[in-house]
């Protein structure tokens, strides 16, 4: 049998109920994790959690109350003994109006709540345990919506710009005491948050989706395949990555149609 790579860890997974983070928690349990699953829906939240079994427990957390952020880190730490991962998983897609004359900044001002000023708290009250314990990982979910302008609403691209500078910074300053902090920016994923903001069914997005990227022979991105990334950066095998920002997205952001070489060919 093939050693599990999380085998005695202890994660913490926000927006761990739905989509890429419900699809993390069961990977990370299989690779022999102990995971705290905390999101808003609690009902969601906690039919995972039975599904796992003893070694996933739920807590409800909402990422723009800290006391809640707190509270389940203590959870954690009570519960299993140890925080060596996080990964902020939560998030929404607010508005989505285009023009910005149109965008309302109570709108704008909620995406960020969420989507970026969660993952500062976040990182902060994980930063508390891990200090001490001078080693653990933390995962941001950012999108290629920091990696290329114009493909998502103004608040959505900017919170998720923020992700980005906030796990470079967090990675600048937590490295010196052996915390790795990382980020993820994937393409889109046919989960409920995709599917909502693009108005159609999973099926209908991911025939869509076929017709975009660069990378013949892949089905459309899956949330295990963004989940397999996660569990890369916070496995021994991502080690000496601190600061990144991996890009999943089946080389989409790095060809400019505009100017495709290639293109004849295909
Ligand atoms: N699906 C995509 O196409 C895609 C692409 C790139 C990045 N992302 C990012 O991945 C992350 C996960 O998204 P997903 O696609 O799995 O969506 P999802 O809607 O399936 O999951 C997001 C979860 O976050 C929870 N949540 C929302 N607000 C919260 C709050 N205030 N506190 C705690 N939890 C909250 C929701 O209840 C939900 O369970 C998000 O940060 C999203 O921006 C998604």
């Amino acid at each position: 049998m093939t050693e599990r790579q999380l085998e005695g860890k202890v994660a913490l997974i926000t927006g761990g109920a739905s989509g890429i983070g419900a699809c993390t928690a069961r990977l990370f349990c299989s690779e022999g994790a102990k995971v705290v699953i905390t999101d808003i829906q609690d009902e969601l939240g906690r039919a995972l959690c039975d599904e796992l079994g003893p070694a996933a427990s739920y807590i409800h957390c909402d990422v723009t109350v800290e006391e809640d952020v707190g509270r389940a880190v203590d959870y954690a730490v009570q519960k299993f003994g140890n925080l060596d991962i996080m990964f902020n998983s939560a998030g929404i897609t607010g508005s989505s109006k285009r023009r910005i004359v149109d965008n309302d900044k109570s709108d704008f001002e909620r995406v960020l709540a969420v989507n970026l000023v969660g993952p500062f708290v976040c990182t902060k009250h994980a930063a508390h345990v891990m200090l001490p314990a001078g080693r653990g990982c933390i995962v941001n979910m950012a999108s290629t919506a920091a990696v290329v302008a114009g493909i998502a609403p103004h608040a959505y691209a900017c919170s998720k710009h923020g992700v980005v500078g906030l796990t470079r910074n967090a990675a600048a300053e937590l490295g010196r005491h052996g915390i790795r902090v990382n980020c993820v920016s994937a393409a889109t994923v046919a989960t409920p948050l995709a599917t909502g903001f693009m108005g159609m069914s999973a099926e209908e997005l991911e025939a869509g989706l076929l017709a975009w990227g660069s990378l013949k022979g892949v089905a459309a991105l899956k949330a295990e395949d963004v989940a397999r990334a996660v569990l890369f950066l916070v496995s021994d095998d991502g080690r000496f990555l601190s600061g990144h920002n991996l890009v999943v997205d089946g080389g989409l952001t790095a060809v400019n149609p505009n100017f495709d070489f290639f293109k004849v060919e295909s």
